[in-house]
């Protein structure tokens, strides 16, 4: 992913103008994307290679004229090619172009551009229920947003955790890297895991390790269930419905991570706290959250136009269903963290030396 520094303060109105209807065909072609994502488009083309509307309809099972308008619109994008457009509608023959699988069918990949779709998509499924909590002050549950929501949020991370979380962030604490991979087998606690690809990919990474994975909503605990079936480690990972800030979560942990939720809890001191129990003195935690700067200035970046995008519409209301809160939002700055952490009883704040573009990493001891 290539990120802009920032984009042009000051402009003008007509720019402004400008900036808003390239966004309304920016958003229309990712909702188009998801449509493709979702009845399987993309796959069909991936497998089967180029193909004419009537083709691609056949195997998709959809309606041939809905089809081709999808095709069209895709090679209009430019997300699809037609190699014959001069051809009668029904003879046009469409394809993925190369390398184009890595973007809308390979789940793992590190440039997967359909899992965005489907987190946007999920992102405003509840907007009448996010009008009215901006007026009442309540908050939209996470149960709420739907699958799309979790089932995107779980896709949009899955690649990172798939080959980073291991191979970059834990490489790079290398007494945690060691302790995983040692007897007696390692105990780790993974909080907030949604659908489970961090506890699926630690479990692969770390073959002793044994995880238990812990996420308040139930309908992502079932399918955590079943991608760790899937994925052939329920022999060493379990996965709990649980609030991670519960007083009673007890056990005894080498590590416990948290992968982009702290900012979502409506206690995250609470939720801190328990991770510090459950590890120990001395018991290493991390954190991964997202990197944005310290302080507020208009005309931010590309990281921090996204992340206030995702708080508006999702993490903030879904922080603000439980109450009391401290009411974060996506964009929990560094200082903020570190306020969280302190209170929680850690001594040791670090950050990891480790590149991304949207997290930040914290070590925890103490
Ligand atoms: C943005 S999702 C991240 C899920 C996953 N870590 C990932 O990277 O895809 C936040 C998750 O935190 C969970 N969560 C929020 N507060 C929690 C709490 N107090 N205890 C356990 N899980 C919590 C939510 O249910 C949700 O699944």
């Amino acid at each position: 992913m290539t990120l802009t520094p920032s984009h042009a303060a000051n402009a003008s109105p007509d720019e402004i103008a400008g900036r808003i209807f390239s966004s309304l065909i920016n958003a229309m072609e990712l909702f188009c994307v998801y449509v493709g994502d979702r009845l399987g488009f993309y796959r069909t083309l991936h497998e089967h290679g180029p193909a004419t509307a009537p083709e691609v309809a056949e195997r998709a099972g959809t309606n041939e004229r809905y089809t081709r308008e999808w095709l069209e619109q895709q090679a209009s994008a430019g997300f699809l090619a037609c190699d014959n457009p001069e051809a009668a509608a029904d003879e046009r023959r469409f394809r993925l172009p190369d390398g184009f699988g890595a973007v809308f069918v390979d789940p793992e990949s590190l440039i997967g551009g359909a899992s965005v779709a489907q987190i946007l998509v999920g992102t405003v499924a509840p907007l009448p229920e996010l009008l009215e909590a901006f007026r009442t002050g309540d908050g939209v549950p996470y149960a709420n947003f739907g699958k799309d929501m979790h089932e995107g949020q779980a896709r949009v991370n899955r690649p990172a955790l798939t080959h980073l979380l291991a191979q970059e962030w834990i490489a790079a604490m290398p007494d945690v890297d060691a302790r995983l991979r040692a007897d007696p087998p390692a105990r780790v606690a993974d909080i907030g895991m949604g659908q489970g690809w961090s506890s699926i990919a630690l479990a692969r990474a770390y073959p002793k390790a044994q995880v238990d994975g812990f996420d308040l909503d139930e309908a992502s605990v079932t399918a955590a269930r079943e991608n760790v079936r899937a994925a052939g480690v329920e022999d060493r990972v379990a996965m709990h419905a649980r609030d991670a800030g519960d007083p009673d979560l007890a056990g005894q942990y080498d590590f416990a991570l948290a992968v982009e939720c702290v900012h979502d809890m409506s206690d995250p001191v609470a939720v801190l706290s328990a991770m510090r129990r459950l590890v120990g003195p001395g018991g290493t935690v991390l954190i991964v959250d997202e990197r944005v700067p310290d302080a507020f200035a208009p005309n931010g970046d590309e990281v921090e136009r996204m992340m206030y995008g995702f708080s508006v519409l999702h993490c903030l209301p879904v922080g603000m269903v439980d109450k009391p809160s401290v009411e974060t939002g996506t964009v929990m700055r560094r200082p903020t963290f570190r306020r969280y952490a302190e209170q929680a009883g850690f001594s040791q704040i670090d950050e990891l030396p480790v590149e991304h573009d949207t997290f930040r990493f914290y070590r925890l001891t103490g």
